[in-house]
C-alpha cells in the first residue's frame, strides 16, 4: 500500500472549496490551480534530500545545506499543464518533462499519444502531475513509462481522488506516495470523481 497523504492545509482546503465550484471561472481556476499545485509541492517535497554545504554570511562562515537531489516535473497532459506553474514556483531550476494521456470515454483506459522523455533517466525524483486520479489508470500507466524509463524514485501530487483510483495506484505501484488536497465519496458510472471538480482539462482551458 502506498503512503497516502492528504492535505489538511486549511489554504488548501479553502482554495479546492472555490475551485470545486462551478461558479468558478476559467481565469479563477487556473489560479486556484497554480496556487494549490505549490502548497501541495510543499507538502511532497518534505523529504528531499539535503546535502551539507558552507556558507559565507556578511558575519562569518556556516555551515548550510543545499537541497541537491535532481527533481522533474512530470505534467499529464493535459489537466496536469495547470500544475506546473505553481510547481516552479517552488523548485524554478527542475526539469520539466511532459507526457501525453486521455482517457478513451468509452473504455476510460488510458491512452498515450505524447512522451518528451529523454533516452535515460537525467533526474533522481520524478514529481508526477495531474490533478484528477479517477480510475487510476493514467497515473498507473504514466508511472510505468517512468519506471522503464528509469526514474528511480516517483510520487503522485494530485487535487482529487476517488477511493478506486488511489487503490489502483497503490496496488500497482506500492512504492509511489500519492499527496492530494483530498480523497472524494466515489467515481460514478462515467469515470468522474464525485463530487469532485467537473473535467479539470476543459475547466482549466475552457473546452
Ligand atoms: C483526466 C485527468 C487525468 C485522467 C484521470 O484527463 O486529467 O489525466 O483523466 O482519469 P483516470 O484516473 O481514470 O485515468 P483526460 O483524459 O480528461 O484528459 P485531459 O487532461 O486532456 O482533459
Amino acid at each position: 500500500m502506498s503512503q497516502v497523504y492528504v492535505s489538511q492545509h486549511p489554504l488548501v482546503q479553502h482554495k479546492l472549496s472555490v475551485l470545486r465550484d462551478s461558479a468558478t471561472d476559467h481565469r479563477s481556476f487556473r489560479e486556484l490551480m497554480r496556487e494549490l499545485a505549490l502548497l501541495l509541492m510543499y507538502e511532497a517535497t518534505l523529504d528531499l534530500k539535503l546535502s551539507p554545504k558552507q556558507v559565507t554570511t556578511p558575519m562569518g562562515e556556516t555551515m548550510g545545506v543545499k537541497a541537491d537531489e535532481t527533481i522533474g516535473l512530470v505534467p499529464i497532459l493535459r489537466a496536469g499543464l495547470g500544475m506546473v506553474e505553481g510547481a516552479l514556483a517552488l523548485l524554478p531550476n527542475v526539469q520539466v518533462w511532459h507526457l501525453g494521456f486521455y482517457r478513451d470515454e468509452k473504455t476510460l483506459r488510458p491512452v498515450a499519444y505524447y512522451n518528451r522523455l529523454p533516452n535515460t533517466a537525467t533526474v533522481q525524483l520524478c514529481l508526477l502531475l495531474d490533478p484528477m486520479l479517477a480510475t487510476g489508470g493514467s497515473a498507473v500507466a504514466a508511472v510505468d513509462v517512468l519506471k522503464k524509463w528509469g526514474a528511480p524514485r516517483i510520487k503522485y501530487v494530485g487535487l482529487i481522488a476517488a477511493p478506486e483510483g488511489v487503490e489502483r495506484l497503490s496496488a500497482a505501484h506500492p512504492d509511489v506516495p500519492i499527496h492530494v488536497a483530498s480523497i472524494d465519496e466515489r467515481l460514478n458510472d462515467v469515470g468522474f470523481i464525485v463530487p469532485g471538480l467537473g473535467d479539470a482539462g476543459d475547466r482549466q482551458f475552457g473546452t
